[in-house]
């Protein structure tokens, strides 16, 4: 049936619950309740109606704007003149044995751990890896922890499972509180999320707080590393190794962001070969990887990625932008540190409500997600996906939005 659906002048889509029947409330309630970063894109679209797309600077998205590594592409061609019989086929749910050993045998290395092929398995992305992982240990009103401000799909990825979202605030400069996820725990703990370097906040977790995290994770509680941004770290910083410092760990990887292919879905799940319960949940994942539909990550992505797994985007474009911005920022009198990792600014808001400055920004033409959407008012996210002169275009607006708040 159709779905009737009308825009707030606020530009929310709204769905009528007469008339979308068959909608499930749950799914309605989620579409309702959150996605700012959706209802931003939205917004957009009218504004650069409105304005002219070269007058909106969009600053909400987390899409790569850089082409993936010549490594890449030139692997993607190989792969593709390869004549390799029936490599188009299913494969094992967990995916193709000497890619998973390829990836292990890197990661072994870095973490100095036994992990193996068998510990590996391909997903489709880290969205993909989690849900896998959550299906595989989510029975109905577990818990799952996670540290505000957060990457708000998670909720939904819980939520998916039958699992019930526990949040606890991170503490200074958004590094995890270790008392606090401890006080957060019981017996109804399977997760615990951790994302680093992070979305929102670019907060990379140094060593000492995983092996922090390390001495309160017990059974049957498991730390779900989402890494995405791994590699994208600035000023020497370097993400540590989960694998090396936490026991009960499971790493959910990917190269959308480290080699910008987000479209082409392709990461992975490396489960800590230290669980006690490593086999059963090394099935569990594939069984869930199957069954959830992904049933086994792109047979082309997989070869690509075993014949360049550490190709790179250029992290120094990054850089150039966070340095730029957050230079600017700062001398405007903006609160906006800078982030080590990720390509997200995480700056405080001038005025309390996140929601009204956003607005005054997007008076601007700019847009901003105001950090509410992750669990944390009073800060915006600015991701550093748009072109250098967008940004460079954009600091005026940036400056007279200050100076409204301060009169
Ligand atoms: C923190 C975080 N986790 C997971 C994902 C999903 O990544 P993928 O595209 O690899 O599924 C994203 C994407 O933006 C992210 O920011």
């Amino acid at each position: 049936m159709c779905v009737s659906q009308y825009q707030t002048p606020q530009g929310r889509i709204v769905y009528s619950p007469k008339t979308a029947m068959s909608i499930s409330r749950a799914i309605a309630e989620q579409m309702e309740g959150t996605s700012w970063i959706r209802r931003m894109f939205e917004i957009g679209v009218r504004l650069r109606q409105e304005r002219g797309p070269e007058n909106v600077f969009d600053y909400t998205l987390g899409n790569p704007d850089v082409e993936p590594p010549a490594a890449v592409t030139e692997a993607l061609r190989r792969v593709a003149a390869e004549e390799r019989p029936l490599s188009h086929g299913y494969m094992p749910n967990a995916g193709f044995p000497d890619v998973r050993a390829a990836i292990a045998r890197g990661l072994a290395e870095r973490s100095g751990t036994s992990v193996t092929g068998e510990d590996v398995i391909m997903t489709v992305g880290a969205a993909g890896a989690i849900n896998t992982v959550l299906k595989s240990i989510l029975d109905s009103g577990d818990e799952a922890i996670v540290l505000k401000p957060y990457f708000p799909e998670y909720r939904f990825y819980i939520e998916n499972h039958g699992g019930r979202v526990v949040e606890v605030d991170t503490g200074e400069r958004f590094q995890p509180d270790v008392a606090r996820i401890a006080a957060a725990m019981g017996p109804r703990t399977k997760a615990i999320l951790l994302n680093s370097p992070n979305n929102p906040t670019g907060a990379v977790y140094p060593a000492e707080t995983l092996r922090e995290l390390n001495s309160i994770v017990r059974e049957p509680a498991i730390l779900i590393s989402d890494e995405p941004y791994r590699t994208l770290t600035y000023d020497g910083v370097e993400t540590p190794e989960t694998l090396a410092l936490i026991e009960r760990a499971v790493v959910a990887f990917s190269w959308s962001k480290a080699m910008a292919i987000a479209g082409e879905r392709i990461g992975y799940l490396a489960i800590s070969p230290r669980l006690a319960e490593a086999a059963a949940l090394r099935d569990a994942c594939t069984f869930a990887n199957r069954i959830l539909g992904y049933v086994n990550a792109p047979a082309i992505w997989q070869r690509v990625v075993a014949q360049a797994p550490d190709a790179m985007v250029d992290v120094r474009q990054y850089q150039a932008k966070r340095d730029l911005l957050s230079d600017a920022l700062n001398g405007m009198g903006y609160d906006a540190p800078r982030p080590q990792g990720s390509y997200y600014m995480f700056p405080r808001t001038p005025i309390p409500d996140d929601v009204a400055f956003t607005g005054l920004l997007r008076e601007e033409g700019i847009l901003a997600v105001p950090g509410v959407g992750f669990g944390r008012g009073g800060y915006m996210r600015l991701s550093l996906t748009l072109p250098m002169i967008q940004i460079e275009r954009s600091l005026g607006g940036f400056e007279r939005a200050m100076g409204k708040v301060r009169g």
